[in-house]
């Protein structure tokens, strides 16, 4: 244990427990809770976990580490670490790439989740129930249609989730951030177990286990791998910065390996929970309607916002279960949301507070409101405004556009960046160092230093390299490449 490190003065979360609590946070989002089972099901199943599983640890769980390791030797905001770790070269360049990510991810990450704040008090205040006479899914669809086309509704809830995000973003890192995942985490855990366990006693919950975890080892090929670890990147929120952001109000005595590992575990333990309430919940549907699997799995959004509600109201035991079982699901998902968007404003508000000296409140409220006003034509390109919407000026709507350009491509560019800078710019040797300070005997040290100077760069660079290739390929014959092209935002989102 040598120097203990002040930070720059910045403040340090109260426990490591905080700090995992807050990681885990960010990391666990609506692509956990949606799109792992979904891609996993169209994937091979149980097949699609393990490949998942190895490229976690293999290559999600050594970026993460890298990324933890770079904050707490740096000491500030991902920009600004870099610039301290590596001063007077470019390499700043990946952080300031983090930080434009971060505040334009934000911008459309709110609308979906100011959707599941819309459903979530639809379904607490008893208005998910179909009128007498009318055919469920006609009218649920029309319902998500008259949310996503009515402006005023669609800009309300992305500024209720924004507010929210903002407040505790502005109250601090321990007084907002740690303070607010120190609830929400366990209740999240908590909602995901009690929908777990009405989801597994419904009338064909065998079926979907089956479904969803059978495995298929035919079904294992270069694009399953290649689907497989860009679902682990996305999923552990790697790539812009924010583990380096949240790594730097860490002391210097605490152990980072077995906290990454913490983080992971918690990541992929909910991830492969999330299927055990969404594929019971489809066979149901499929066992009482005789509807067919692999169409609902295809749904992405309308699975969660238009098919889950047909269900809900055909739940045994009536509108009371609706509603409690309706709110458990979709207070789970924005929660989820909400703990991974303060990490997203956290990584560009650190950024302005430290680099730019700007006070943290000011800086929470003024940036959270610019990310607002971009949000807006993201909530209004879902149906309320053509030009907006797919088709229109941009051929596809200005949310999959942001999408596309974020998910697709500056968190790969980003994570690459960040993996070089630990594997050969900084350097592997004062790395480990800065490792050592809070782990002394760091056992896996040779792994996890192949891994990141040589494993993780290449991994990475096949990614990205898929990503181009399907974005061309779908430009040239205007048909969805396979597979990266396939997913719509909303269902990997
Ligand atoms: N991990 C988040 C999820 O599973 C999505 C995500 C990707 C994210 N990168 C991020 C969230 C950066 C916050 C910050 O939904």
């Amino acid at each position: 244990m040598q120097e203990t490190g002040t930070n720059n003065g910045r403040g340090f979360w109260s426990s490591r427990f905080a700090f995992v609590l807050a990681a885990a946070g960010s990391a666990v989002g609506l692509g956990n809770i949606w799109g792992f089972p979904t891609t996993a099901a169209q994937n091979g199943g149980g097949g699609f976990v393990l490949v998942y599983i190895l490229c976690i640890l293999l290559v999600g769980l050594p970026v993460m580490l890298a990324e933890m390791v770079i904050g707490r030797a740096g000491e500030k905001n991902a920009v600004g670490a870099l610039q301290h770790l590596k001063p007077g070269t470019p390499w700043y360049l990946v952080g300031v790439l983090g930080v434009v990510t971060g505040f334009v991810i934000l911008s459309f990450y709110s609308v979906i989740a100011g959707w599941t704040v819309f459903y979530f008090i639809q379904a607490a205040g008893g208005a998910l129930k179909v009128p007498e006479g009318q055919d469920s899914a006609t009218y649920f669809g029309e319902m998500f249609e008259s949310m996503t086309a009515n402006p005023g509704y669609e800009i309300l809830f992305v500024a209720i989730f924004m507010i929210a995000t903002i407040a505790i973003v502005a109250a601090g890192v321990r007084k907002g951030i740690e303070r607010s995942v120190k609830i929400m985490m366990p209740l999240l855990f908590v909602l995901l177990i009690l929908l777990i366990g009405r989801s597994i006693t419904l009338e064909g919950a065998g079926e979907g286990l089956r479904h969803y975890l059978k495995p298929d080892f035919n079904a294992i090929n270069r694009d399953v791998i290649i689907m497989a670890m860009g679902q682990a990147f996305f999923s552990l929120s790697l790539g812009m910065g924010v583990m380096i952001t949240y790594g730097s109000y860490l002391r210097r005595e605490e152990c980072l390996p077995s906290s990454a590992g913490y983080v992971v575990t918690a990541d992929s333990l909910i991830a492969i929970f999330a299927g055990l309430i969404v594929f019971p919940v489809i066979f149901f549907m499929v066992a009482v309607h005789g509807a067919e699997a692999e169409d609902l799995v295809a749904q992405g959004a309308g699975l969660v916002f238009v098919i889950f509600p047909q269900i809900l109201v055909e739940l045994p035991g009536g509108a009371a279960v609706t509603a409690i079982f309706g709110s458990a699901f979709f207070l789970l998902l924005a929660i989820a949301a909400l703990t991974s968007a303060i990490s997203l404003l956290e990584v560009v508000t650190a950024h302005f507070v430290d680099d730019w000296k700007i006070p943290r409140k000011k800086a929470a409220w003024g940036l959270g409101g610019i990310i607002f006003l971009l949000a807006i034509p993201s909530a209004l390109s879902q149906g309320a405004v053509e030009w907006l919407s797919e088709g229109g000026l941009f051929g596809v709507s200005f949310f999959d556009l942001l999408y596309i350009i974020t998910f697709r491509f500056f968190l790969p560019v980003g994570a690459l960046g960040l993996a070089l800078f630990v594997g050969w710019a900084w350097g592997l040797k004062n790395a480990s160092l800065a490792i050592q300070t809070g782990t002394p005997n760091f056992r896996l040290e040779k792994l996890w230093q192949i891994m990141i100077r040589y494993v993780a760069p290449i991994a990475i660079a096949v990614i990205l390299a898929s990503q181009i290739a399907a974005v061309f390929a779908s430009s040239d014959d205007q048909e969805p490449a396979e597979p990266a092209a396939e997913e719509s935002p909303a269902e990997a989102g």
